[in-house]
């Protein structure tokens, strides 16, 4: 434009330049003007979301647009007409948003968000317009879930001292680190990691197994900003029991396997006795019957009646004793040499 502005037109342009720049003043010299760092909040609590216009002007007759540029441009909060005018807002803000309206005479479109979600992290734009300029600012909102204290759990132990130990938290957000440390701070590493996404966040678990002398164990879960730790104490009178037990339950075992083996023993010994004594009995009768069938007892007692006492006198010392068959009698026969 300055190239036109020849001699005779001098006042003619410099009107139009002045009238130009006043304008391009007016237009540039407010601003909107968001946080210089990241919104942090803690779900549960309620957040500032600052904007503000500078230099400070009201804003009470303009168009105040909070929404999220990172959603599709969906509205947080609509201030306009001078009302808020919220029902085009997204379902999950409903009740939620405020802006204070003394603030906005002072140039202060900072937006309240009461009770703060996971899902309410994320990229935000204040737009302020007026009749004759408009201007945005961006705000970075993240959100920290704390989750449940951690939970130790002794998920084992065996006889070499060693223990295994279980620790778990859940309702994080974002994914929280999980470490185990020793009585003197220093870092374990787990032996399993796992993680678990939801809606109300992350959850975390991990395993380490541990000796008997390491008495006192942290599980340590934290985010940026927070942290939360549970201490496991174990004591040696744990092991000391359960080896006295074991000992004890090992002693019992060995007991009554002998007493299992004797127990074996006597009812086959006892079962061998009777099989005998009922062989003996069988046999004793078989043998009754074979005696009765042949006669044998008849000729021992034939015998042992036919037995007599004899005295021999010393002319019978080269004498034969001829038994009579039918008769008691001795006699004598001197035939015989
Ligand atoms: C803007 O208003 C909010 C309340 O909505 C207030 O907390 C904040 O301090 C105000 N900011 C300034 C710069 O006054």
């Amino acid at each position: 434009m300055r190239h036109l502005c020849h001699t005779e037109m001098k006042f003619i342009c410099l009107t139009v330049l002045i009238i130009s720049g006043a304008t391009d003043s007016r237009s540039e010299q407010y601003e909107v003007v968001g946080p210089a760092d990241t919104v942090f909040a803690v779900a549960g609590e309620d957040v500032i979301l600052p904007c503000s216009v500078k230099p400070s002007i009201s804003v009470v007759d303009m168009r105040v647009e909070w929404f999220r540029s990172d959603l599709k441009n969906s509205l947080v909060h609509l201030y306009e007409d001078h009302d808020d005018r919220n029902t085009e807002q997204i379902q999950s803000y409903r009740e939620r948003t405020k802006l204070n309206h003394q603030e906005l005479q002072r140039g202060n479109a900072s937006l309240k968000l009461s009770s703060v979600r996971v899902s309410d992290e994320g990229r935000y734009k204040c737009f302020i317009q007026s009749k004759s300029w408009s201007g945005d600012a961006t705000v970075d909102f993240i959100v920290e879930a704390v989750g449940s204290p951690p939970v130790i759990t002794v998920d084992g132990f065996d006889d070499t001292g060693r223990l295994y130990l279980q620790c778990e938290s859940e309702g994080w957000y974002p994914e929280p680190v999980l470490e185990w440390l020793d009585s003197e701070g220093v870092r374990l590493s787990s032996e399993t990691a796992e993680t678990h996404r939801n809606e109300d966040g992350f959850s975390v678990k991990h395993t380490l197994t541990v000796y008997e002398r390491d008495s006192k164990i942290h599980c340590r879960v934290k985010l940026k900003h927070h942290m939360l730790e549970t201490l496991i104490i174990t004591s040696s009178n744990m092991f000391h029991l359960w080896r006295t037990s074991a000992i004890l339950f090992s002693v019992i075992v060995v007991l009554s396997g002998f007493a299992a083996v004797l127990i074996a023993v006597f009812i086959h010994k006892y079962r061998e006795h009777s099989q005998l004594q009922t062989e003996n009995r069988r046999i004793k009768h078989e043998l009754d019957e074979l005696l009765q069938s042949q006669k044998i007892p008849k000729v021992i007692t034939h015998l042992e009646t036919d037995m007599v006492n004899a005295t021999l006198g010393e002319d019978s010392a080269n004498a034969c004793l001829i038994e009579p068959e039918h008769g008691k009698e001795v006699i004598y026969d001197k035939t015989e040499p």
